[in-house]
């Protein structure tokens, strides 16, 4: 199936269909100049992904750049070293580098072809749950700086998305629950019915059923895709609201130092359950509904209690982390709450006084 993503002249489609990987000639034949593709990807999913993919372009030659996996890829020096070597291989304004991989190949690469000759297209080949219903759909390219993640970076679109879910077969299920959260994310946000399926079929998603994942790809994409054509550099409180339970995420994975003791997936559930929490303790939601959330995530072996996290740190500390979010504004953050499942909204009125109390209260159990 292709669900587009309606930017006018930077409009793109994702492409979705199981076994798509191995039969990507319609999709990424196009963009081979001289039947050669640039073909960005980690030693990791290079291993299992890279030959299925050049076999299903048996015209094509692929020229690969193979990183090392994980986070401390998306640094200064790999960002150079992908510049460095699109420059050696002749690329141009007009070709299109493949970014095979995960939310860090999708985001270094994204942002190398956002400066290579002052821009070139790219295609997102996303291989993890949490890139394939989330980053690597919206344009949002960046690596980390000494000051925080995702800290330099553009917004630069792709040209098209190519998602396989039969590669999730291949992820570890942690790495599945990880990608889990951002698709509640979509239910939590503006669409209740959406969340009750979630609850009716997220278990069988992650014991590896292909048709709720499928589904749940496809849905994830199609909300994703509203919300960014209608706000593509989040300037209008409409993309924001993506970025529901990652303000509290964000810092217990500063506390955790963004490490694998707390995946970024993992961080945005215990945050999600946290922000609707918040809401009803402040009495803008139904309690019933802040259980409802921690209930379904903590059923399928979600952390959702602070004090399990075993930090040694004060509430006041998780508020200063919080304070490093990009998208403070005048010195106020902005927290997505929710008025109900389904129903979130942005606020800046929020006393961080009052968050801290409430974090306090979490941490202790
Ligand atoms: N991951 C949040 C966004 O793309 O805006």
């Amino acid at each position: 199936m292709i669900v587009d993503v309606a930017l006018g002249m930077r409009a793109y489609p994702i492409h979705i269909a199981p076994g798509l990987l191995g039969a990507a000639a319609p999709v990424l034949g196009p963009f081979a100049r001289n039947q050669r593709l640039v073909v960005v990807t980690d030693e990791s999913v290079a291993a299992l992904h890279l030959e299925t993919l050049a076999a299903g372009l048996p015209s094509v030659t692929i020229e690969p750049i193979i990183l090392p996996p994980g986070e401390a890829t998306k640094d200064w020096a790999h960002l150079q070293l992908v510049v460095e070597r699109l420059l050696e291989l002749g690329v141009e304004r007009s070709d299109a580098v493949v970014a095979l991989g995960g939310g860090v190949i999708g985001d270094l690469v994204g942002f190398a072809c956002s400066m290579l000759k002052r821009g070139c297209r790219f295609v997102q080949v996303p291989t993890t749950l949490l890139s394939q219903v989330d980053s690597s759909v919206g344009g949002k390219t960046a690596i980390n700086a000494k000051a925080g993640k995702n800290l330099v970076g553009a917004f630069h679109q792709p040209v098209a998305v190519l998602i396989d879910p039969a590669v999730l077969a291949t992820l570890p299920r942690r790495e599945l629950m990880a990608g889990y959260a951002e698709v509640v994310k979509y239910g939590l946000i503006n669409d209740a019915a959406f969340f009750g399926w979630c609850e009716a079929n997220g278990a069988a998603l992650l014991d590896g059923d292909a048709t709720a994942q499928i589904h749940a790809i496809a849905h994830s994409c199609r909300a994703k895709a509203a919300v960014v054509a209608a706000d593509e550099r989040e300037t209008d409180d409409i993309r924001a609201l993506l970025n529901l339970g990652h303000t509290f995420g964000h810092a217990f994975e500063a506390e955790t130092g963004f490490s694998s003791r707390l995946l970024h997936g993992e961080a945005v559930a215990l945050g999600m359950v946290q922000a609707f929490r918040l809401s009803a303790r402040l009495g803008l939601c139904p309690q019933s509904d802040a259980e409802r959330v921690a209930a379904h995530l903590a059923g399928l072996g979600f952390t959702i209690e602070p004090a399990a996290l075993g930090l040694n740190c004060t509430a006041a500390r998780l508020v200063e982390h919080m304070k490093q979010d990009k998208k403070m504004s005048a010195g106020r953050l902005a927290f997505i709450l929710a008025r109900g499942i389904g129903q979130s909204f942005v606020s800046r009125d929020v006393e961080l006084a009052d968050v801290e109390a409430f974090l306090a209260e979490q941490l202790t159990g």
